[in-house]
């Protein structure tokens, strides 16, 4: 899960003719900035202790392989622990939350709100370091308004509770919101309300991902921006299997075919699977081989709110980008 260094220089991408055109920009790091409502409290001896709201939460961290530093009286005080019963974070556990938390509670990025809840998948029904994605798509959306004069189409896979697609709509994004669970997509309505954009043009699907962008290339319906967040492992409204390593080279391929001409980015996360950046990097170089623009990959991270902090890397990301919208 190390990201390849970025040592500047492009030697692998000239020296075999089939590369693509893309080269290997890879190794950045986006942290999650501007947060007021979440924070990366303190770290250490494989567990992190973060803020959501009022509440602060301890969860499992592979990675924190430094002591902690905060007194034990700031740990003492979380109002909710993971205990995981196996280091794969697709494994189990339980939550260990205070009699005084309740079942959930509203949170705030920028313009949106959404609710927190502890979900048994030790996360807590969004994911902060996601915000560093959701500012560059805004960045594009803008960017793209002001060069076309119309809202892009933004389609957002895996969508989940809905934060990226939120955030889209309030950037002034047209959005398609796909996710196989009902349960998810009300979750999402939920927070469309609390964010006020209840007349924002956001299109929410209960749909298997795979499905539904086939029939968009069927159909020839062209977006001009697409967000992918997937599981390792997951499964349609009808039992459809997702499997990341055996699906997503397809879907790739056929989310190439539905970017529009004008199209300004494509972001892909990663979590939960044993690959590298410079792989993942590779598979989105492959399937947009024919566009424009370049691309990005490089760490989701957050770092603790303290001086000298130490930062840990959440999940692997490629976006990639029309230069002619480039806003960096
Ligand atoms: C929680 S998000 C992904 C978050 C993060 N990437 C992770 O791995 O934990 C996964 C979402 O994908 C949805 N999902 C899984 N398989 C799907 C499929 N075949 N079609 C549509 N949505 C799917 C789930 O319902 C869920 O809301």
């Amino acid at each position: 899960m190390v990201p390849a260094r970025n040592d500047g220089t492009d030697h692998a991408a000239t020296s075999e003719a089939h590369m693509t055109s893309f080269g290997f920009q890879t190794g950045e790091i986006c942290f999650a900035e501007g947060w007021q409502d979440y924070g990366l409290l303190d770290s250490g001896d494989g567990m992190k202790l973060e803020r959501f709201g009022p509440y602060s939460f301890i969860r499992p961290e592979p990675q924190a392989l430094w002591p902690r530093r905060c007194d034990d009286s700031l740990w003492d005080a979380a109002a909710g622990r993971f205990a995981a019963t196996s280091d794969d974070p697709e494994k189990g556990g339980r939550w260990q939350l205070a009699k005084h938390l309740p079942e959930r509670w509203e949170m705030g990025f920028e313009t949106i709100r959404f609710y927190a809840s502890p979900t048994p998948f030790r996360h807590l029904a969004f994911f902060p370091e996601q915000s560093a994605h959701w500012q560059f798509c805004a960045d594009k959306i803008k960017a793209f308004i002001a060069k076309h004069g119309r809202k892009p189409r933004i389609l957002n896979l895996f969508a989940y509770t809905g934060a990226a697609s939120l955030h889209a709509a309030a950037a002034g994004a047209e959005v398609t919101h796909i996710d196989a669970s009902k349960k998810a997509i009300a979750a999402a309505f939920e927070n469309r309300d609390l964010s006020g954009l209840g007349d924002a043009p956001i299109r929410f699907m209960t749909d298997d991902v795979s499905k539904f962008v086939a029939r968009e290339v069927r159909r020839g319906n062209l977006y001009d921006g697409v967000i992918l967040d997937p599981p390792k492992y997951g499964r349609g409204p009808k039992g459809e299997i997702w499997r990341l390593e055996e699906t997503l080279p397809e879907l790739l391929q056929q989310c190439r075919q539905i970017l529009s001409p004008e199209a300004a980015f494509l972001v892909l996360t990663i979590y939960a699977i044993r690959t590298s950046t410079l792989a993942v990097h590779s598979a989105v170089a492959e399937a947009l081989s024919a566009m424009p623009g370049h691309l990005t990959s490089g760490e989701l991270a957050i770092r603790e709110e303290q001086d000298n902090p130490r930062a840990i890397g959440q999940a692997l990301f490629v976006r990639w980008q029309n230069e002619e919208t480039n806003t960096d």
